[in-house]
């Protein structure tokens, strides 16, 4: 692979993500049609796909060779080894309610790393953002996850899929842990419950059943703001992430695992 520069990528993933997440708040106070996808409740709109294709125009005109994974259907090989994994709209659910809690989140892999990764949050116009190594920032300011010791004293973000059995299952496991945190959130943003743990908003925050663009960029984002992150396949090319602050992450992973005894899928 040619040697990439990582602060032209990082600056391109940053102005994309912040310009996609302008137009699709634009967009939001306008009529769109909205489908279903893989469940009746697994909602999709034309701005999804309006800003997937967007993205990958706009990164293409400055990278032709590169790959693409999207949420919306994008699946193009790599002549440079550098793929995008896009997001276009997490939370679409939110953004079709208009709940302000929506993103756009592009990463930049490799076959072995995520090199690049921005979050634009949507309604706040925020971008966290990270390069491998370079350490995680929203705007101009450095991320830290927060130094949260006690795990009855955190707060843990978590998600439910779009699958009824699934979110059975995942309310079952839910059962047993409200009662040892603090509290729970439920942002409806994958993509933003990562940021906001990078950013100590939420001590930790899991969810099972997730798809590669959910969690590509958030995940770097938290690694790079300190956080520590247990990110599993699952098959059937699923995801499970645990991510957390230091402090409380061997507990809370212990918890988790305790409490898929009592109900089934990881996390
Ligand atoms: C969903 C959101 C949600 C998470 C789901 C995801 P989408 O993505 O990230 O928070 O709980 O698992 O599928 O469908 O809004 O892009
Ligand atoms: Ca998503």
């Amino acid at each position: 692979m040619a040697i990439v520069d990582l602060a032209a990528l990082h600056d391109l993933a940053v102005s994309i993500a912040a310009a996609t997440a302008t137009e699709v708040v634009r967009r939001s106070n306008e009529s769109f049609e909205v489908a279903t996808k893989s469940s009746a409740t697994d909602l999709v709109t034309e701005i999804d796909a309006w800003a997937e294709r967007f993205i990958i125009d706009s990164i293409s005109e400055a990278r032709p060779d590169d790959g693409f994974i999207g949420e919306e259907g994008a699946d193009s090989a790599s002549r440079s080894g550098v793929t995008w994994v896009i997001d276009p709209i997490d939370g679409t659910t939110n953004f079709v309610y208009r709940y302000p809690m929506f993103a756009v989140s592009i990463a930049a892999v490799t076959e072995t790393e995520t090199l690049v990764g921005a979050v634009a949050h949507c309604s706040s116009g925020e971008v966290y953002h990270a390069t491998t190594g370079g350490g995680a920032f929203v705007g101009e300011s450095p991320l830290a996850v927060s130094d949260q010791q006690s795990l009855p004293q955190s707060l843990v973000a978590t998600g439910f899929g779009y699958d009824a059995e699934q979110r059975r299952q995942q309310a079952q496991q839910l059962t047993h842990i409200i009662g040892e945190v603090r509290d729970i959130r439920r942002s409806g943003s994958a993509a933003t419950d990562l940021a906001f743990t990078a950013a100590g908003l939420v001590d930790a925050y899991y969810e099972a059943g997730l798809n590669r663009w959910d969690i590509a960029a958030g995940e770097l984002i938290v690694r790079e703001a300190g956080g520590l992150v247990d990110l599993t396949e699952t098959g059937n090319r699923r995801y499970s992430v645990l991510a957390a602050a230091p402090g409380v992450f061997d507990e809370l992973r212990v918890l988790l695992k305790m409490a898929r005894g009592h109900a089934d899928g990881p996390w």
